[in-house]
């Protein structure tokens, strides 16, 4: 029987919930305790955690922990990742890694010093139909890659009554809507396409400049009108929007568009590969299903199949064909892939995005932020 090991939550906010969900889900993991700022103990017994702290460092002190979840705003990760690896605990880390490409920097190097591991949560490598897609295109069968083009959209920021901590750069860092989820769709294409961003040119918005911040509290994710506490109209100094070009170190040319103000998109990642051989175009509002097209012969879908997929694709499809898999279970399969590691005492190559790609991640954000500001091609 697997050893079993036992893991913190630092923020139980909307991912806490889901880190703690999807460890359960492994069943050789114990959440030992959560630590949050804001109501602790009661948001552990609504998890069915058995203890809740205050301060995350009482909870490190006390519960000698294998594993913690770093699930709080960015401008705290490198505080609570950094206190984690001194108490010689592995840490999984939420996106983006820092507030700042240095802080990045600082954390991965404590982790090698520490000799510890530290993963990210770009669950997005973890959807079958994504890896199908790496399988497809590492294995020559997209043949040479032209280009590379997608979107993320959201809408849960499309009025300027909408406010999170998000929001507020002194929390969420210089860019948001890059960072917060452009970062999830740049670290997927370059896990698909093994090409690496060398070239990048942004043009930004922010379309509310100003937002009314509640005078309570803001629950992020949120389409209900804020409480009637009233409000103060608070400068923005974030993206909206922001549209990339982007060149690859294979010779792939890529473009994304990054908006958090598009009606009606709650939560829609795309990708779309085109290849000499094919193209191939993923939608995680349609997630079991891979489109493959071709110029000489009909076009496919190819609906997510253990039995139809390559090997890496299978290996984290965990049921079989037509029951539908979606974002909790990718992030269970990016879970299992680091707690694998951590029980093989680090001996496995990582699937999951490690330290050094949330830090590329963050080098890649701070060249786009160059970019937008100076209107001008940056390099990597
Ligand atoms: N991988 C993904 O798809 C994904 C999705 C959502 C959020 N995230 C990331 O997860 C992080 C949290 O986002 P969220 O949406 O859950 O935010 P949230 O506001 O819903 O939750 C954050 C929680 O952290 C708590 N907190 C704040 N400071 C703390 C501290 N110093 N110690 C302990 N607790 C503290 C807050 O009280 C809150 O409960 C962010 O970095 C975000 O970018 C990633």
């Amino acid at each position: 029987m697997k050893r079993r090991v036992r893991a913190g939550i630092a923020g139980a906010g909307f991912i806490g919930a889901v880190h703690i969900e999807a460890l359960r889900r492994l069943g050789y993991v114990d959440v030992a305790a959560l630590a949050d700022v804001s109501g602790a103990r009661e948001k552990a017994d609504a998890l069915g955690v058995p203890r809740g702290y205050a301060d995350y460092r009482e909870m490190l002190d006390k519960e000698h922990l294998d594993v913690l979840h770093i699930c709080t705003p960015n401008d705290t990760h490198l505080a609570v990742g950094s206190d984690a690896l001194e108490h010689g605990v592995h840490i999984l880390c939420e996106k983006p890694m820092t507030k700042t490409l240095a802080e990045a920097e600082a954390l991965a190097r404590l982790a090698r010093e520490k000799g510890l591991l530290g993963g990210m949560n770009f669950m997005y490598r973890f959807y079958p139909n994504v890896m199908e897609m790496r399988d497809m295109v590492q294995g020559g069968e997209a043949g040479r890659i032209y280009t590379v083009h997608g979107s993320y959209l959201q809408d849960w920021l499309y009025y300027d009554t909408d406010y999170s901590w998000r929001l507020d750069s002194a929390q969420s860092g210089q860019s948001r809507a890059f960072a917060d989820i452009g970062s999830h769709w740049i670290d997927m294409v370059e896990w698909i396409t093994g090409q690496r961003v060398t070239e990048v040119l942004a043009d930004f918005e922010t379309f509310h400049k100003t937002r009314k911040k509640p005078l309570g509290k803001a629950e992020t994710f949120s389409n209900k009108p804020q409480g009637p506490g009233g409000y103060e109209e608070v400068d923005i100094d974030t993206e909206d929007y922001a549209a990339v070009l982007f060149r690859f170190s294979g010779g792939a040319h890529g473009s994304c568009v990054i908006s958090q103000v598009y009606g009606g998109r709650k939560n829609q990642a795309i990708v779309s590969v085109g290849g000499s051989q094919c193209a191939l175009h993923w939608d995680s509002e349609e997630v079991n299903t891979l489109w493959i097209g071709k110029r000489e012969s009909a076009n496919r879908s190819l609906v997510r199949d253990p039995a139809l997929l390559h090997p890496n694709a299978a290996a984290i499809a965990a049921y079989p064909g037509g029951h539908a898999e979606g974002f909790g279970d990718a992030v269970k399969q990016n879970f299992s892939a680091f707690y694998q590691n951590v029980l093989s005492g680090g001996a496995l190559e990582p699937l999951y995005a490690t330290l050094e790609d949330g830090m590329r991640e963050m080098r890649i954000c701070e060249k786009i932020i160059e970019s937008a500001r100076g209107d001008r091609w940056v390099t990597l």
